[in-house]
């Protein structure tokens, strides 16, 4: 009798933990959708989290997990990948289809539980099939310990920078096109950040993405490149750029008139609004990785723009950096340890060939 009662007890801390558990866990409902966004003067139906071009922000804390209840309403299997997460000793929700989890079929449904660990900083949701992550992402916010402080001090904002890409015609079609032919996929018809592309082209001026700031506060960029393959510059005309964080952890803070970020990758930057009361220019470019394969060349630009009166410029200035953004700058040509940069290049690859 005591043996039964001892096991009931037991089994009731279980439940009453568990409960607990559930109840203090973050529950997010994730649509998977056609919604019609229509760019460049183009319209089409794209897939999307709940409507939204880029997908819903999540926010947590260091150490948290949250479930995510996804629902897929659109046509494709689809899972959602929680790019960057650690997922210590929970493999089996993070996402790739066929690796850690069946495919979420259309009408079904799956909860997806995200463990958080030691990522801190800024990290991405997307989707993870063929190409559909393309328009199915969103950023993952990662506050500190409740009794803890960023490492620098709080920005007066915070602004999550999504880089991205816009093609005109349809994702699947032109996935399906680039794997027919075996070649590059065609080049996108505008970059875009926060889903817009900005005024500097055609048919695109309403609806820039804006910030708002007030001279003297200092703010935070938390920056996602979400392209599908290629690197990207991005810079604020007339403002340095601090980073302090990569892929959900702190960095030794350096400052720099542009940043170059890969895809997947993301950055914390703080922006200090220390300038002149007027609209300025964020822009992002590509990376012209040789000039015999094509890229899109276009510049996609947001706007910062100070609170306060006075006749904003127009067009805004552009940053400078810009020009310049679209190679990667070339490393010192001096010997290293008496070496030729070439020659040890060459050395590091013989090494990886066997003997
Ligand atoms: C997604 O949309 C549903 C239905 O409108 C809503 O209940 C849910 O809160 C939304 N999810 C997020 C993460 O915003
Ligand atoms: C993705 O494309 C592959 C190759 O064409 C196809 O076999 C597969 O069914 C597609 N997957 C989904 C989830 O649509
Ligand atoms: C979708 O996923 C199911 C398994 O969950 C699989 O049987 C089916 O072939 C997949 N369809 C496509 C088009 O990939
Ligand atoms: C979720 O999918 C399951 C089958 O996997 C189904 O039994 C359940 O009704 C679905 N839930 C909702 C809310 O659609
Ligand atoms: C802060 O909170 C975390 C999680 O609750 C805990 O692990 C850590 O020990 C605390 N740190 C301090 C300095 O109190
Ligand atoms: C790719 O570009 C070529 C040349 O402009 C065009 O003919 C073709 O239809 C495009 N393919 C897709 C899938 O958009
Ligand atoms: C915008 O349209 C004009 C006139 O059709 C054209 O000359 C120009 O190249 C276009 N610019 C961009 C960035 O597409
Ligand atoms: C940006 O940093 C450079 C190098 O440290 C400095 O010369 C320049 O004055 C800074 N510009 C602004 C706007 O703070
Ligand atoms: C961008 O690429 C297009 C097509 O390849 C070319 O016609 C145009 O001159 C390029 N623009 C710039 C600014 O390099």
């Amino acid at each position: 009798m005591k043996k039964l009662f001892f096991i009931f007890h037991i089994l009731c801390f279980l439940l009453l933990n568990g409960f607990l558990h559930a109840q203090t866990m973050n529950r997010y409902r994730f649509e998977v959708k056609e919604a019609q966004y229509t760019r460049l003067c183009s319209t089409k139906n794209i897939l999307t989290v709940n409507g939204s071009f880029p997908g819903p922000t999540l926010y947590a804390r260091r150490g948290e997990s949250f479930i995510v209840d996804v629902f897929n309403q659109g046509s494709y299997n689809i899972t959602i990948h929680w790019h960057g997460v650690k997922m210590l000793r929970y493999p089996w929700t993070d996402g790739p289809e066929y690796i850690t989890q069946c495919p979420i079929p259309p009408g079904g449904n799956f909860s997806q539980k995200v463990v958080l660990s030691t990522e801190e900083g800024t990290l991405w949701w997307h989707a993870h099939s063929n190409w559909t992550r393309a328009t199915v992402h969103g950023a993952i916010v990662i506050y500190p310990f409740l009794n803890m402080s960023y490492p620098f001090p709080k920005p007066q904002a915070e602004f999550p920078i999504i880089i991205g890409e816009w093609w005109k015609v349809d994702i699947q079609t032109l996935y399906y096109a680039f794997l027919r032919t075996g070649g590059d996929p065609n080049t996108s018809d505008a970059l875009t950040i926060n889903g817009q592309p900005g005024d500097l082209y055609n048919c695109s001026s309403q609806d820039t993405f804006k910030i708002a700031v007030d001279k003297g506060k200092t703010y935070m960029l938390r920056i996602i490149n979400v392209m599908m393959q290629e690197l990207a510059f991005f810079g604020v005309a007339g403002h340095n750029l601090t980073v302090v964080g990569t892929d959900a952890a702190y960095t030794k803070q350096f400052t720099s008139s542009y940043i170059a970020i890969s895809p997947g990758q993301t950055m914390d930057v703080l922006l200090s609004a220390n300038q002149n009361p007027d609209n300025y220019y964020m822009a992002a470019k590509v990376l012209e990785s040789t000039p015999f394969i094509g890229y899109d060349n276009t510049t996609t630009t947001a706007i910062v723009q100070y609170n306060g009166n006075y006749t904003p410029s127009v067009p805004p200035p552009s940053p400078a950096s810009l020009a310049t953004m679209i190679r990667m700058p070339k490393p010192p040509s001096q010997d290293v340890c008496g070496a030729s940069r070439t020659n040890l290049i060459l050395f590091h690859l013989k090494s990886l060939v066997p003997m």
